[in-house]
């Protein structure tokens, strides 16, 4: 499974290449706000980090001006993921887009039909908002399930970029129904590493290793 980093947070990214976990970046709009910087700049700073899929969304929301975004977005990089959102103008400049080898995330998804039809258009990733379809009582797994069906029984090569992570059981209930890739806050890719018993193991290691008067070399 894939890890990306839903953030635009420079100094973020940059902890998390050095760790190994990061495959790519995703960014939206609100994010760019809470960074509070200026989004070419940032997204051209985040291609310096990583050479994984970068998801640079656009605001516009007709095909003329979404095309027009896009091609300012993919010469940042050749690793920009355009991403678009699931409307009918979005799934336009998907097929366009795709068709010209540009990848492409499109994004605010919330049901099997959108997907299916992201699929359909080429797009190179989806993106299910399990959180936020928890949030108003619906199962967000459940979705990413019946997607990763669909998909297989099609063979589509869309893969499933599961979004709105809020905690690590979203990622690995994503992973044993076998989400191509999850993207979550820096905070929750954290909190992988961490199990109680992994801390208390080490502390009583260390006691005893203490206890025994050595160092090694
Ligand atoms: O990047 C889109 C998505 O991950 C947003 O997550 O927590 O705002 O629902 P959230």
């Amino acid at each position: 499974m894939k890890f990306f980093v839903d953030t635009a947070d420079i100094a973020e990214i940059r902890e998390l290449a050095d760790t190994g976990l990061l495959d790519g970046v995703t960014t939206n709009p609100s994010l760019i706000k809470k960074a509070g910087r200026d989004f070419i700049e940032t997204v051209r700073e985040i291609a310096t980090i990583t050479d994984g899929p970068i998801s640079a969304e656009v605001v516009a929301l007709d095909y003329d001006g979404m095309m027009r975004e896009a091609e300012v977005l993919r010469k940042i990089a050749r690793n920009i993921a355009i991403k678009v959102p699931l409307t009918r103008d979005g799934l336009k400049a998907c097929k366009r887009l795709t068709g010209d080898g540009t990848l492409v995330n499109v994004t605010l998804c919330f049901s099997a039909a959108q997907a299916l039809i992201a699929a359909k258009a080429g797009a190179s990733f989806i993106s299910p908002f399990v959180g936020r379809h928890d949030d108003v009582g619906f199962n967000g797994m459940d979705l990413i399930a019946d997607i990763r069906m669909i998909y297989a029984n099609y063979d589509y090569s869309t893969e499933i970029l599961v979004a709105s992570v809020r905690h690590p059981m979203h990622i690995v209930e994503a992973a044993k129904i076998g989400a191509d890739v999850a993207t979550a806050p820096t905070k929750v890719l954290m909190q992988l590493f961490n199990h109680p018993l992994t801390d208390l193991g080490i502390a009583g290691f260390l006691k005893d290793w203490q206890a025994t008067g050595q160092a090694i070399g």
